[in-house]
């Protein structure tokens, strides 16, 4: 094999599609309130019995379920290498990633390289003295003369990035909440420690990592102030020049690809959070030959407002950052952000949107991402005040009121709390349930989780939505996004409307009047294909192989 065959993504991952679980929330199986791995083994078949009557993912990617305070709700990690035991133990771990495997279910984990718990044995140890010897796993500044924090970074959670310690006389600094203390990466045992952490699980069997906030591993060297700019909370009232984003942090991701490239087929995947989408921001980690990480996420689609115009200049974007440096991926929804059906919403039209959405993310060339629950278009909960456990919203509400309505427990049937839980859940259970849930559902033809089935496994049946390359259709009429797939074996043409306007359009291609209908919907008379010339109704979906 050469090189640069051996430096490609691998293939698994190209023709995969990856659906994201927050453990808390997806299944609790000893009435304790909080979702478990067993949670999880026990909803395997669900997720892919490798049938069409199941959901068809390949991979799932499963929030920090690492020992934790739960002050960030994972995110804040005490011991990378344990499970959780609100989660469990490590053999239901290893159970889950056996049964996963069993079924062809890939699991990815996710590593949080930037900051620990304030409980991690490291920080305690670095806290204690400042001459212990992992004093500068962390980054620790003296109060400066005439100056009351050594610079004037912010938390983006709200507050100053930097905690007084008073048992040092020292501050240290965080890029979150003051209970997730920032490693220095500049420290090259931090780097070896962290690796080390991530070879644990990689030498368990686990397919690869998600990386929470690769982006901020690395500050300026001097931590030069930041320079100030308009915007709406403190925050966003600095231009974050010094505090993240560095060049060096390409360097982490990079050291990182070597750690996995010494196993055969697996995968990093680097979440890389700006304030505010520049997909060439994101490509920059996967480095310029193919050296950095197999793909990034692009939240672009979170922050875009709902339209064909839109989402095709997000698309053509991010096709053209990551050219052949990577693999594009594609996300609509997760534990941050508003679920894209409650934040598209719009009365009667909300599920033809939520549809049509999950026509594009389902036949775009890149990894989709789903998030547990939008396969039955699980609602955002509206939490009141006193409900709010999300350290986010605690600061910020009601101008953010937090994440936790992105993270309700997932909505199994409608007997008491969803199915999800005999116990008391840990956060409130959307009301909606009773009327949506995977019970339903399942017995709909018609239904959301049907629809992703379906558009699951033609995905699954057809290479070129896979694999194929893309190439956006000119000639399609305002309101439609269209583009074909193609491979040498195939060639398919996929259009959307996303408008509630009956769309009439031509292809100009030789053989388009001999098109097949892959997929559509609502159902169209084949009739009109003879002419070339296709009518799409309000939030129509159409795939044709030409
Ligand atoms: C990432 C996670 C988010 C977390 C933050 C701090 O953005 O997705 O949930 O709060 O990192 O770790
Ligand atoms: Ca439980």
């Amino acid at each position: 094999m050469s090189v640069t065959e051996e430096k490609t993504t691998p293939k698994w991952f190209k023709d995969a599609v990856v659906y994201q679980i927050y453990p808390r929330s997806f299944l609790d199986t000893n009435g304790d309130g909080i979702g478990d791995l067993n949670g999880i083994t026990e909803k395997l078949d669900y997720l892919n019995d490798g049938t069409p009557n199941s959901l068809g993912i390949d991979a799932i990617w499963i929030t920090p379920l690492y020992p934790s305070p739960q002050y960030d709700f994972g995110y804040d990690v005490m011991d990378y290498r344990g499970v959780d035991p609100q989660y469990g133990t490590m053999e239901d771990f290893d159970r889950l990633l056996r049964e996963a495997h069993k079924r062809g279910i890939r699991i990815i984990m996710d590593m949080v390289p930037n900051h620990t718990s304030h409980l991690h044995p490291w920080f305690l140890e670095s806290r204690s003295s400042k001459d212990n010897p992992k004093r500068d796993w962390y980054i620790w500044r003296p109060r400066p003369k005439g100056r009351k924090y050594p610079n004037n970074w912010l938390g983006i959670f709200g507050g100053r990035a930097w905690e007084w310690d008073n048992k040092t006389k020292e501050y240290y600094y965080h890029t979150s909440v003051p209970e997730q203390p920032d490693l220095n990466w500049r420290n090259p045992q931090v780097r070896e420690a962290i690796l080390s952490d991530m070879a644990f699980w990689l030498d368990k069997g686990v397919d690869g990592y998600r990386l929470d906030v690769i982006n901020w591993t690395m500050k300026d060297k001097e931590l030069k102030d930041n320079p100030h700019c308009i915007g709406r909370r403190p925050y966003d009232m600095q231009r974050h020049l010094y505090d993240k984003d560095q060049q060096e942090a390409v360097d982490v991701a990079k050291a990182m690809r070597e750690l996995t490239d010494r196993y055969k087929d697996k995968i990093l995947v680097g979440e890389v959070a700006l304030d505010h989408s520049d997909p060439r921001e994101a490509a920059r980690y996967l480095g310029e030959n193919g050296d950095g990480l197999h793909a990034t996420f692009n939240f672009s689609f979170t922050y875009s407002r709902f339209g064909a115009e839109r989402f095709k200049a997000e698309v053509s974007a991010w096709e053209e950052a990551v050219g052949k440096r990577g693999w594009p991926t594609y996300v609509l929804s997760n534990h941050d952000e508003i679920r894209h059906i409650s934040r598209y919403a719009k009365g009667r039209w909300t599920i033809p949107r939520a549809r049509v959405l999950a026509a594009m993310l389902l036949t775009l060339r890149g990894t989709p991402f789903l998030y547990y629950g939008e396969e039955i278009g699980m609602r955002n909960l509206w939490p009141k005040r006193s409900e709010i456990l999300d350290p986010l919203g605690k600061r910020y509400w009601p101008f953010h009121p937090g994440r936790d309505g992105e993270r309700t427990p997932m909505q199994w049937n409608g007997s008491k709390n969803a199915g999800f839980s005999t116990g008391e859940p840990w956060l409130r259970v959307h009301p909606n349930f009773r009327k949506i849930n995977v019970d339903i559902q399942d017995k709909d033809p018609n239904s959301l989780l049907n629809l992703y089935r379906r558009l699951i496994w033609i995905r699954k049946e057809n290479s070129a939505l896979r694999e194929g390359s893309y190439k956006e259709y000119p000639n399609s009429p305002t309101g439609i996004f269209s583009f074909f797939r193609q491979t040498h074996e195939q060639h398919l043409f996929t259009a959307l409307n996303f408008t509630k306007e009956r769309k009439s359009f031509t292809i100009d291609q030789a053989n388009a009047g001999k098109a097949k209908i892959i997929f559509s919907e609502p159902e169209f008379g084949t009739k009109s294909l003879d002419a070339k010339g296709f009518e799409i109704p309000p939030y129509g979906i159409l795939i044709l192989e030409m």
